[in-house]
């Protein structure tokens, strides 16, 4: 394989970067789109036209006809609602038929979705803000070695055997932690059975089908959900999502060595959003906070809650870029800035008297935390036009010159609003080697 033939696309923020909409841009040129963690959680936005697509499950490929789709080993799977995302996107004439989910992959199942409100309940003022799909339980049945995987999706009987192993344990915990009434095997069994019947012929070994696509010279573009700062190991746990959100992900989450992987394409808003509970250093609570909720749309694709809204933190994006081994980054957005007289960039941050560049683990040292900012002049011109870099308005270049210097990794891709037509190439950009030229 070549340096393009893989491009590894991250979030590098909290979620919700606009990665939808890079990955669905760059799909145009791949012939496998690969998700490799996380589930259902993901909430990705693509328009096109006249169309909006919302996607949970299903990676952006899916609307390129041709292009080979898969869900990786490491995403945990609820076959309930992708049979749902399957039927909404046949109903509009768009092929599933070259989706595959691998064998391996885990399944969530209802019950994990009432562990998840009931944990949520039981943490109260420390709950996590969890998107309420179970992500979180069945990552932890999987670790437990009680999960069910999509590999029992491919035959009833054995899928009846393996609930039927699982479901008296299930069964207790449901009843005596979690006040539920259980479920039965049969009801279960039913209630899976038009899944198992739509998803079962589309289980595979999906390693061995990236392998061979690597081999026949085929370009994969690997599709991250969530950001950096929601990993598991890295994140601002507990305020995180249950699996690894990195870059090195791609390759266990898919079955892959890590040699498969070499440019990491980290995708940042050209300011900063979170959903969900947790610290978030540079968030504003005043008047810009609220434009740019109101100017970006900040409202989450999964659950509709409204994102709270800060400005960059360059702190977070260095810190995601050594994480994730970033190669370039595609800053999102940039668009929503317009109008605002001033634009801040935390640089560093002051704790305790101390000046740091560095993303403090402790989360007590995290909150007391104050972002240091650099100012920069804002930018009042539309930018949603604007197809070339040097058209830019100045304020705007001088702007991503900031970030770029400040995270130092270049920026090889911008958006300027959510069509694929809005989305600026930077000229000599390594992308060029993924479009092949
Ligand atoms: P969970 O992944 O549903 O367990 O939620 C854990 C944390 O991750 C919560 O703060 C969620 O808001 C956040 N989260 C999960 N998925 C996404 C996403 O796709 N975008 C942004 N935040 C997410």
């Amino acid at each position: 394989m070549n340096n393009f033939d893989s491009l590894v696309v991250v979030g590098a923020q909290w979620g919700d970067e606009g990665k939808g909409k890079v990955i669905d841009y760059l799909a145009a040129k791949a012939d496998v789109v690969a998700r490799f963690q996380g589930g259902d959680n993901a909430g990705h936005t693509v328009v096109y036209g006249a169309n909006i697509f919302k996607l949970h499950h299903i990676p952006s490929g899916i609307l390129y006809p041709g292009c080979l789709s898969l869900l990786g080993n490491g995403m945990v799977v609820n076959p309930l609602v992708l049979l749902n995302e399957l039927i909404e996107l046949e109903k509009r004439s768009i092929s599933t038929e070259n989706l595959k989910i691998s064998d391996k992959a885990h399944l969530i199942m209802t019950y994990h979705q009432v562990y998840d409100r009931v944990n949520e309940e039981l943490l109260g003022d420390h709950k996590i803000g969890t998107t309420g799909r179970g992500i979180g339980p069945a990552y932890a049945d999987k670790a437990l070695r009680r999960g069910l995987r999509a590999i029992d999706l491919t035959d009833i009987n054995v899928f009846r055997e393996r609930l039927a192993q699982i479901l008296p344990l299930q069964n207790r915990l449901l009843k005596s932690a979690y006040q539920h009434k259980g479920y039965g095997l049969d009801q279960l069994v039913e209630m899976y059975r038009p899944a198992l019947e739509k998803l079962g012929p589309m289980v595979v070994d999906t390693s061995r089908l990236l392998a061979d696509s690597f081999s026949e010279g085929k370009k994969v573009l690997f599709e991250g959900a969530q950001g950096a700062l929601l990993d598991i190991d890295h994140g601002t746990y507990p305020f995180v999502t249950s699996s690894s959100t990195v870059a090195a992900a791609a390759g266990s989450g898919s079955g892959l060595g890590p040699q498969y992987t070499c440019q990491v394409l980290g995708v940042m808003k050209a300011y900063t959003t979170r959903v969900g509970e947790g610290p978030f250093p540079s968030e504003d609570n005043g008047e810009a906070g609220e434009l740019l909720r109101v100017q970006g749309a900040e409202f989450g694709t999964t659950t509709g809650r409204p994102r709270r809204c800060g400005w960059f933190d360059a702190v977070i994006a260095r810190y995601a870029a050594r994480i994730n081994g970033l190669t370039g980054l595609a800053i999102t957005k940039l668009d929503v800035l317009s109008g605002l007289e001033t634009l801040n960039v935390a640089v560093t941050y002051e704790c305790d008297n101390n000046s740091t560049r560095e993303f403090p683990a402790n989360l007590i040292e995290l909150e007391k935390c104050k972002p240091i900012y650099e100012v920069f002049p804002g930018w009042h011109e539309d930018l949603s036009r604007i197809s070339t870099m040097q058209d830019l308005p100045e304020a705007a270049r001088h702007y991503l010159e900031a970030l770029e210097e400040a995270i130092g990794v270049p920026i090889e891709l911008i958006s300027v609003g959510p069509d694929r037509t809005q989305t600026i190439v930077r000229p000599g950009s390594f992308l060029a080697g993924w479009y092949g030229d």
